[in-house]
C-alpha cells in the first residue's frame, strides 16, 4: 500500500512515523515534508490548495491513502475533491471542516445543541461590539476573528481596554483581513486546558489518551501565544469522571449534531476542552489532530494507525480495537531563538545521534542542506519520550533534549511539571 501524509509539521513526522509501522505500507510519500520526514518519504512540493495537481500526483504515483495534517486544505475541500475522484483520504470535507473555519458556525451548532461553551456574541459591525462589551462586567473577556488566521485570531484580554484595542485592529484596521470581518466576543473561561481527539466515521468514535499543550513562548505560561511548546498525555486533568462528562455532554451530542446537520464528519474531531469548575466547557473544535499534541498521543497508541484511518474512511470503525499504552509521554519543543516573532535560520543541527534509542525526534522546521540538517522553521525539533511514570517521561525527554544543540536553541523547562506536582499532591 502506497500513503501520501500533507503537511511539513511535526505532526506530519508523527504520522509518518505511525504510519510506516503498519506491515502493508510500502511507499510513503509526503508533501512537502520536512527535514526529517523526507529521511522516512519520499518528498514532493506541490502547493497544498492545488487540488488537482495533488490528485494527479496520487495518480501517477499509485497512492492508495491520503492523510491530511493542517486545516487549511481541509477547510478549502481537499477531502471532497479526493472522495469525488475515488481517492480515500483521511479528514472531513469541507462541510465539517467549517468546525475550524469558522468560530461563528462552531459556536452556533454548539448553542442549538446545548454543547457547553463559553457565552458569547458576534458581530460584523464594530460599533455594535462595542456596545455589547460595555454591558459586561469589567474582567477579562476573549475577542476572536471568526476565520482562519494562522492559529492567531483569539486574544485573551485582561479588561475592557483591552477588547476594545483587539476589536479595533480586528475590525477597523482588520489585521487578519478578511478573518476579522466578524469577531466573537467570549465569556473568559477559568480551568485547566485539554486537548481530546476524536476520531469517528460519522457513527462510531474513539477518543485518544487526553492531552495538554503548552501555548505560551516562556515558562510559566509567560510570553507569545504560540504554535506550541510541548505536549504530554494523558493529562491527569482528565479524570475518568471528567472524560466521561466529555462523552457524554461533547463528543456524543456534537457528532449527533453534524448528523442533524446533514454533514458526514470522518476523520478527527479535536475538541479543545477547559476543566471548568461547573464541568467541561468546549474552548474550540479544529477539523484535523493537534501539534505538538499528536507527537505524544500517536507513540502512546499501541494499535495501528492507518487500520484506524482506513476504518474512518470505510465506514466500519466499530471492528476497529483501539489500543493504549498504559504510558505516559511527554514531547519538548526545541524552538528557534526569537520565536514565535523573527528569528533566524539556516543553522546547522547537532547532537542527534547522541539521543537515546528510545527517544523520539519529531522534525519541524528543518532541512537537509548538502548532506548536513539545518533549522528551516519557528519550532525545530519535538522531543518525544514515554514512561511508566510521568515524572520519567518528562526526566528521559529533558535528558534527550541537552545532547541536542543549534545557535539560539530556546525551549521551556516546564513542560508537564504542573501535572508532575498534581500527581505527587493526589497520591
Ligand atoms: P482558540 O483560537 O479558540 O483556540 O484560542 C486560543 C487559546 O486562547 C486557547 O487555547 C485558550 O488558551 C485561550 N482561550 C480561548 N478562548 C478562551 C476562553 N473563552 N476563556 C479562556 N481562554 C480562552
Ligand atoms: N496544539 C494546538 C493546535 O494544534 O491547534
Amino acid at each position: 500500500m502506497n500513503v501520501l501524509v500533507i503537511g511539513s509539521g511535526g505532526r506530519e513526522h508523527a504520522l509518518v512515523w505511525k504510519i510506516a509501522q503498519n506491515p502493508e505500507v510500502k511507499n510513503i510519500y509526503a508533501i512537502p515534508g520536512n527535514g526529517g520526514i523526507c529521511q522516512q518519504a519520499e518528498c514532493a512540493s506541490i502547493p497544498l490548495t492545488d487540488f488537482p495537481a495533488l490528485i494527479e500526483f496520487v495518480r501517477t504515483h499509485h497512492i492508495d491513502f491520503t492523510v491530511v495534517g493542517p486545516e487549511q486544505p481541509l477547510v478549502a475541500g481537499i477531502a471532497d475533491a479526493f472522495r469525488a475522484e475515488g481517492l480515500p483520504i483521511f479528514g472531513p470535507g469541507a462541510a465539517g471542516a467549517r468546525i475550524e473555519g469558522s468560530k461563528i458556525f462552531a459556536k452556533e451548532l454548539m448553542q442549538k445543541h446545548g454543547i457547553p461553551t463559553a457565552h458569547f456574541g458576534t458581530f460584523s459591525d464594530y460599533d455594535a461590539a462595542l456596545k455589547y462589551l460595555r454591558q459586561l462586567p469589567e474582567g477579562p473577556v476573549v475577542v476572536k476573528a471568526d476565520g482562519l488566521a494562522a492559529g492567531k485570531g483569539s486574544v485573551v484580554c485582561a479588561n475592557h481596554e483591552e477588547a476594545h484595542q483587539a476589536l479595533r485592529s480586528m475590525m477597523v484596521e482588520k489585521v487578519f483581513r478578511n478573518a476579522g470581518e466578524q469577531v466573537v466576543i467570549e465569556e473568559f473561561m477559568q480551568g485547566e486546558e485539554a486537548s481530546l481527539f476524536v476520531i469517528t466515521d460519522g457513527n462510531d468514535y474513539h477518543i485518544l489518551h487526553p492531552a495538554q499543550d503548552f501555548k505560551r513562548a516562556l515558562d510559566d505560561d509567560k510570553g507569545k501565544n504560540t504554535g506550541g511548546m510541548g505536549s504530554y498525555a494523558p493529562t491527569p486533568f482528565v479524570t475518568p469522571d471528567i472524560l466521561e462528562r466529555a462523552r457524554r455532554e461533547i463528543v456524543e451530542p456534537m457528532l449527533h449534531a453534524f448528523q442533524q446537520e446533514s454533514i458526514e464528519y470522518r476523520g478527527v474531531l479535536y475538541c479543545g476542552l477547559m476543566l471548568t469548575d461547573e464541568g467541561p466547557k468546549v474552548v474550540e473544535f479544529n477539523c484535523r489532530f493537534g501539534d505538538p499534541e499528536t507527537q505524544v498521543v500517536l507513540p502512546l497508541m499501541e494499535s495501528d494507525l492507518l487500520e484506524m484511518m482506513l476504518a474512518v474512511e470505510n465506514g466500519n470503525l466499530n471492528r476497529y480495537r483501539l489500543q493504549l499504552k498504559e504510558e505516559y509521554g511527554v514531547c519538548v519543543v526545541l524552538a528557534s531563538g526569537g520565536y514565535p516573532d523573527a528569528y533566524q535560520t539556516g543553522y546547522p543541527i547537532e547532537g542527534l545521534d547522541e539521543v537515546p534509542d528510545d527517544v523520539l525526534v519529531f522534525h519541524a522546521g528543518t532541512r537537509n542542506e548538502n548532506g548536513r540538517l539545518v533549522t528551516a522553521g519557528g519550532r525545530v525539533l519535538g522531543i518525544t519520550a514515554l514512561a511508566p511514570e510521568l515524572e520519567a517521561a518528562v526526566n528521559n525527554a529533558y535528558l534527550a533534549v541537552e545532547h541536542i544543540h543549534f545557535k539560539d536553541m530556546h525551549y521551556r523547562r516546564d513542560i508537564a511539571r504542573r501535572a508532575v506536582n498534581y500527581l505527587k499532591a493526589t497520591k
